[in-house]
């Protein structure tokens, strides 16, 4: 029967919608079969980015369904941007009268979707609500705090969110805590990423077996740490597995399965993986000078993997900093240390299999944060806060800013095997799409 559908707006924008809203599809599809109020997700792409490997590529690799609209507001100021996301969305919500609609975390597309709806009263749930980096002059703090202002159902994924909430005066009956979509984007596609050929392209595999870590040399184990497993096997096969272990069993199981390490007998070569494009730090060129100061002396030690922003390529060439980076397209001989490798913004699958077998991450993205504390991968983040807080207390990361020094000494305690110990959160499990759903379908109940 007819008023048994429900039309429900997914709205993309940027690249860190794109895997929270692939588990979100993947939830409604599930709800539809076991339910007879059908759900018709409907997906709005506003075209913040629209670069190939900033927007399509994740398309492809999260399997994404084309969207049915895309809005093409490209690039400008904030205000250009979030003024024409809501004069286009605006005009899709008027053809299409949706029952809800759901953003995504904090970019500017979020808050200028959540605010067309409201104000044509239609209901909006926000996913990845409640985070707080309590710093004003982050564009993506002014998004968060107005998107949960005015969103009807928001979604927390760790109980420091709820907290920051209540604080702010918002009904406890709107707040849900259920956990992560970017875990379970990651956990559900982390096998299939662990087949991306990235490694091979970058060089990074196929070194001699000296070049790699052993998993359970004093670097990887600590007082009070589960004896490692990979012990109890003759040394030659030890150098043969990666010591990374994720948070949830099945990926860790497959992490320590000798089966696997004989079928892909090559080793990996220790590496940083660093993403930076905050403007913070790279709009500003004395903070991006300390910043690149660390990185060079870091990549004396271990090579440095960039895959780079487009806003901070630009920003590269305006402060012809070029001479610090080899460009990836140039590179003749394999990867190397003493150099920091720049390359383009890379796919979900190939950036996921190299975070998830990174010696170390620097960044200062926020969900970065996020996916290494799920990785158990030490995560250096160049920023002085975080909406993230939870990663700290519990996760791998550890904040440095912008500052040489800090940075430096937290990359060298990781190569010198004083890396942080983490624990996964609580409900970052892989099914908090799931849980969105299902509440969401309770309140929409025909
Ligand atoms: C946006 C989000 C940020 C998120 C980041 C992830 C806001 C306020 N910021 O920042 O929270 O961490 O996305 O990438 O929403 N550009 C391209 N091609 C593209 C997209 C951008 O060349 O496909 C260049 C343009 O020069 C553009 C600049 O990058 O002006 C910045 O893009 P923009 O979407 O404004 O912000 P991000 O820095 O990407």
């Amino acid at each position: 029967m007819k008023n048994q559908t429900l039309k429900w707006i997914l709205v993309v924008g940027a690249r860190p919608n794109f895997m929270k809203i692939a588990p979100m599809m993947r939830a409604i599809e599930a709800h539809n079969d076991k339910s007879s109020t059908k759900i018709c997700p409907f997906l709005v792409h506003t075209g913040q980015h629209y670069d190939v490997n900033m927007s399509d590529s994740f398309f492809k690799d999260l399997n994404l369904p084309e969207p049915d609209v895309h809005l093409g507001v490209g690039s400008g100021t904030h205000a250009e941007q979030t003024g024409r996301v809501m004069i286009e969305f605006e005009k899709v919500l008027f053809n299409e009268r949706p029952d809800l609609v759901i953003v995504v975390g904090d970019v500017n597309s979020t808050l200028a979707a959540a605010l067309a709806a409201v104000k044509l009263c239609i209901p909006v749930a926000h996913v990845e609500a409640g985070l707080r980096s309590f710093d004003r002059s982050m564009p993506e703090e002014i998004n968060r705090l107005l998107a949960d202002a005015i969103s009807d159902y928001l979604f927390t994924p760790s109980a420091d969110a709820n907290e920051n909430l209540k604080r702010e005066g918002i009904p406890e009956d709107k707040i849900f805590l259920v956990g992560d979509v970017m875990v379970d984007s990651l956990q559900f596609h982390l096998e299939q990423a662990k087949k991306s050929k990235i490694l091979e392209k970058l060089g990074l595999r196929g070194k001699s077996e000296s070049s790699i870590p052993d998993p359970c040399s004093a670097e990887h184990t600590s007082p009070g740490h589960n004896p490692c497993p990979v012990k109890r096997l003759p040394r030659e096969m030890r150098s043969l597995f990666h010591w990374g272990e994720a948070c949830f069993t099945g990926a860790q199981s497959k992490m320590r399965d000798p089966k696997s390490a004989i079928q892909n007998p090559q080793s990996i070569q220790s590496y940083a993986l660093l993403t930076l494009h905050r403007p913070s730090n790279v709009d500003d060129k004395d903070a991006f000078l300390r910043i690149i100061n660390a990185l060079t002396e870091i990549s004396k030690r271990i090579p440095v993997i960039f895959p780079v922003h487009p806003r901070t390529r630009n920003q590269i060439e305006a402060f012809r900093f070029q001479h610090y980076f080899v460009n990836f397209t140039n590179i003749e001989s394999p990867v190397t240390n003493n150099r920091i490798y720049l390359m383009d913004p890379l796919g979900y699958l190939d950036f996921l299999n190299l975070m998830a077998q990174a010696k170390m991450v620097l960044t200062d993205s926020g969900g970065i944060q996020e996916e290494t504390t799920v990785l158990k991968v030490p995560c250096i983040t160049l920023r002085n806060t975080t909406e993230r807080p939870i990663t700290l207390s519990q996760g791998t990361n550890v904040l440095v800013w912008n500052d040489t020094h800090r940075i430096k000494n937290e990359a060298f305690k990781v190569l010198d095997g004083k890396a942080k110990r983490a624990s996964c959160p609580n409900l970052w499990d892989g099914r908090a799409s799931e849980r969105i759903v299902s509440i969401l379908g309770q309140y929409f109940k025909t």
